[in-house]
């Protein structure tokens, strides 16, 4: 049952228009829909396929005549409609039930309002259409509804209209004035109110601005039109891509599958990525929602005006916005080291999620193949690994090419729906640059090894780098041939300042004022060795520098030689990534030893990493976000990725073995950072605050390794004179993870204090899920907690998923108590919300990598999912994905 790219064929109808009546009724929403539509010309068929899911057809007309029992089939989701005119009006009433919509697709309520979500394949339970994004119409909605219980009635575009009914209704009429696929339309209906204000474009124009959240949630909407309003500005500036609209509205909603959704001018989000205020949300929060909503905004160019011509090309639109997301929250810090602080945050995401994902059994090329169900592949490969693909454009190209690309891409295609191939052909374009070998970024999957090897002449004065690449096989891609790889390479000299570089290969350039001192180098073959001159001692090379490529770089540096990176390169990113592999040496031999029955020396003092550690938390002009990183091990997932079998309880007791060793050799120092990184006062999200909070937070998680009295009431007192949830949590955080006395006083009161705020409930389930004596058993018990629902996939995720990704010691107990938890919690999701129990799904992906007896109980648990009665389509991709590889 799966779906092929190159089965791709054009449609055969093209529908202009829709006009769309709704009598939304929470049990029985009826729909009215009239769409013109004309043959696409070169189609040979007469006949019209419509899709539909979950839907009652009430009526159907073609030109104002009812279709017959003759002229039409309907089954499996499909209504194909016999002998169409060219020219053609069709009627289609349905009836649906957004009361029983569990899955959240479609038209759904959520506390009792009306939301839709209708990418990438929703609209179809809301009516018959062809439901393929490059289907583009124009869209005109009346809204009808009960007037006291839904006062707000939204939908894309513009209101041209509204009044009252007189029967206890009202009605609201909304017209889009832009063509868009039908996974753009959205609606929202229901008792909801408004922070809004006016914001002047830089042409003039004025536009209005509206967040929309339920009654007493007033309070925390403000960060959210900050950042929409910084977002529109960042577009304009950096792009020159104006908003198109009068009018944007943002919508938050409690049940949501994921983060946000970009409709057109309606975009709706999971209330986690519009709330927050200082008693509630934290740091990361606030960034979050920074990154979030700029993210759905930038979507009104790059996926809305220009859009997918199929969801194979899911990335074209998804990594460019990641990679817009990404630039903007780097643009609005500003300052050198905060623009490589997010870099680290994001390249540290893609080594925790899609590194595993590239190398696990749902490996997928950033343009897929094939796929069973869409819903699948809104997968950190097409996010993160995508948005690094267009990252490579800039570095490529340069800044300024990258923006001419961006130019010709828009130029040519605004209002279409295009190809990955397109965006590329615009880059090369601009660039007037062969980027046909760069393709293999989007075809080919799995994480490509660059092997660096160095030799220096000293009598030549010359430097030779030879960089080798290879990628392992990824499932039905056994063999892969070389990518277009830039990698960016600097040389330090002995007293640790960059050295210029001059290419041997290049004419004249040995004039050293203009030399740079970081160079692209491109690699395209399977090996390439690139000859520097004029190199006058032998240097230590600092490559991939602020990680130029998704690739895994093998290079052999001693100890010392990554401590003195750690102290001296010029890229900050390199740096950091100096340390995580001094940490990381350090993590595997003593995981090895563990697994060889030896017992860690509690007293052993860390010398090399504690040495480096020292260095950094001492020095005092280092950012402390940028302290709070390079101080941070690597996760235990991470450390895992690197094993060939993994032992996820000696990897946890290695981890916080290291952490308390560093703890107390390092306990002075961790004390004077906790205090001279306090931020007295009123709570400010901006990044220097928060960084200083991090690495304040962080000086806290260590010292309480130590789990001794005044570790204790450090926490404690943390944790009762907190006046913004980041502290808070921080401090609950340590006090549950130690063997403090308030731990559980603790936990009790914030429930107490925060059990209205369902986004805090979240934290508190999450964080004890993650908690380091949390087992199976009491996570079966948090289950039963009267604030615990399988329905609500924040609630879910909060503590389901947070035990099965976030707690590995645990989760992967010795006995496969886990497992069998999990296999329980996905066949329950998968009746309730197939795509939040495919996710779920995936919390196996890596089972090949564990002991033999360990991977049999993964097995068993992944065979009772496969052989559950009615499983999803979603579910059932997953699982047997993960069994056949
Ligand atoms: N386009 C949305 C975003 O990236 C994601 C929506 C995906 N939703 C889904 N049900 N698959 O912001
Ligand atoms: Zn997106």
């Amino acid at each position: 049952q799966a779906i092929y790219r190159k089965d791709y064929t054009p449609p055969s109808y093209w529908v202009n228009t829709v006009e769309m009546g709704f009598d939304l009724d929470p049990d029985l929403t009826r729909v009215a829909t009239r769409m013109t539509l004309s043959r696409n010309i070169g189609s040979r068929g007469k006949s019209l396929v419509l899709y539909g899911e979950s839907l009652e057809l009430v009526q159907l007309r073609m030109n104002g005549k009812e279709v017959g029992k003759r002229g039409y089939t309907l089954g499996n989701g499909v209504l194909e409609i016999f002998n169409v005119p060219a020219e053609v009006t069709l009627d289609i009433e349905t009836a649906l039930r957004p009361n029983q919509n569990t899955s959240l697709m479609g038209l759904y309520t959520s506390n009792g309002n009306f939301f839709t979500q209708c990418e990438a394949e929703g609209f179809r339970k809301i009516t018959f259409f062809p439901d393929r994004p490059d289907v583009m119409a124009t869209y005109k909605v009346m809204l009808r509804a009960d007037k006291d219980k839904y006062p707000v009635l939204l939908s894309n575009g513009n209101l041209i209209e509204e009044g009252d009914l007189g029967d206890g209704r009202h009605y609201a009429v909304w017209e889009d004035p832009f063509k868009k696929p039908s996974y753009l339309f959205a609606l929202v209906a229901g008792q909801l109110v408004c922070q809004e204000e006016t914001y002047k474009l830089q042409s003039g124009r004025e536009v209005l601005l509206q967040v929309w959240v339920e009654e007493g949630n007033l309070d925390k909407t403000q960060h959210a039109m900050d950042s929409l309003k910084n977002s529109i500005r960042w577009d304009e500036e950096r792009f020159g891509l104006e908003l198109d609209l009068d009018r944007f509205m943002i919508v938050a909603v409690g049940d949501f599958n994921m983060g946000a959704m970009e409709n057109k001018g309606l975009n709706i989000f999971n209330t986690k990525f519009v709330l927050a205020n200082p008693r509630i949300a934290t740091d990361a929060d606030y960034a979050g929602i920074e990154s979030v909503v700029g993210h759905e905004y930038f979507h009104n160019w790059t996926g809305n005006r220009v859009t997918c011509r199929d969801w194979f090309q899911l990335s074209l639109k998804e990594g460019l916005t990641v990679f817009r997301d990404q630039e903007f929250s780097a643009d609005l810090i500003g300052t050198d080291s905060g623009r490589a602080v997010k870099r680290i945050e994001d390249v540290r995401v893609l080594r925790q999620a899609q590194f595993p994902e590239d190398a696990g059994p749902m490996a997928h090329p950033v343009r897929p193949d094939s796929y069973v169900e869409i819903n699948n592949f809104y997968t950190v490969t097409i996010y993160e690994k995508g948005s690094e693909v267009v990252r490579m454009y800039q570095t490529l190209l340069g800044r300024d090419g990258f923006r001419k690309g961006m130019d010709l891409y828009f130029q040519r295609h605004d209002g279409q729906a295009v190809t990955c191939d397109d965006f590329r052909a615009a880059m090369a374009d601009a660039g007037g640059r062969d980027l046909s070998q760069f393709e293999l970024w989007y075809s080919q999957a799995g994480t490509p090894r660059v092997k660096v090897e160095t030799r220096y002449d000293e009598v030549a004065q010359s430097y030779m780098i030879t960089l080798t690449q290879s990628c392992p096989p990824t499932p039905g891609q056994p063999n892969k041939l070389p990518f277009h790889i830039p990698v960016a390479v600097g040389l330090l000299d002995s007293g640790g300042r960059d050295m210029p570089l001059v290419l041997d290969s290049v004419e004249g350039g040995d004039d050293r004022s203009v030399a740079p001192t970081t160079m692209v180098l491109e690699l395209t073959e399977p090996s390439q060795t690139f000859h520097f001159r004029n190199v006058r001692e032998e240097p230590v090379p600092s490559v991939l520098r602020n990680f130029s490529a998704p690739v895994i770089l093998d290079i052999e540096y001693t100890d010392a030689q990554l401590a003195f990176l750690m102290a001296n390169d010029s890229d900050a990113f390199n740096r950091w990534e100096a340390g995580q592999r001094l940490a990381m040496r350090r993590m595997l031999a003593l995981t090895e030893a563990v697994k060889n029955g030896e017992a860690l020396d509690r007293n052993a003092d860390e010398n090399a990493l504690g040495a480096a550690f020292r260095a950094t938390l001492t020095d005092n002009a280092l950012d402390p976000a940028f302290c709070e990183l390079a101080l941070t091990l690597p996760s235990e997932s991470v450390v895992a990725e690197q094993m060939d079998v993994v032992h996820p309880q000696a990897i946890h007791q290695v981890r916080r073995f290291l952490r308390r060793a560093l703890a107390s050799a390092l306990r002075f120092q961790w004390e004077v950072a906790y205090q001279s990184n306090r931020t007295p006062g009123a709570y400010s999200p901006d990044p220097v605050s928060a960084g200083k909070r991090g690495l304040k937070n962080l000086a806290l998680s260590y010292i309480v390794e130590l789990d001794d009295g005044d570790a204790h009431k450090l926490a404690q007192s943390q944790y009762d004179n907190a006046n913004n949830m980041t502290d808070r949590i921080a401090a609950l955080s340590a006090l549950v993870n130690s063997n403090a006395p308030g731990k559980d006083a603790a936990l009790a009161s914030f429930y107490e204090d925060f059990k209205q705020e369902a986004l805090v409930v979240d934290k508190w389930f999450s964080l004890q899920a993650m908690a380091r004596h949390t087992d199976v058993a009491a996570v079966r018990e948090l289950m039963n907690h009267p604030a615990f629902s399988l329905r609500n996939p924040n609630r879910a995720r909060s503590l389901i998923f947070s035990f099965c990704n976030g707690n590995p010691a645990q989760f992967h107990a010795p006995d496969g108590s886990g497992y069998e938890f999990w296999a329980d919690q996905v066949i329950a999701l998968n009746t309730i919300n197939p795509q939040v129990a495919a996710r779920l799904a995936r919390s196996l992906d890596r089972w090949r990598k564990y002991a033999p007896e360990l991977q049999d109980r993964m097995r068993a648990a992944l065979q009772r999912v496969a052989a559950t009665k009615s499983l999803s389509k979603d579910v059932h991709e997953v699982i047997s994905k993960s069994l056949a590889h």
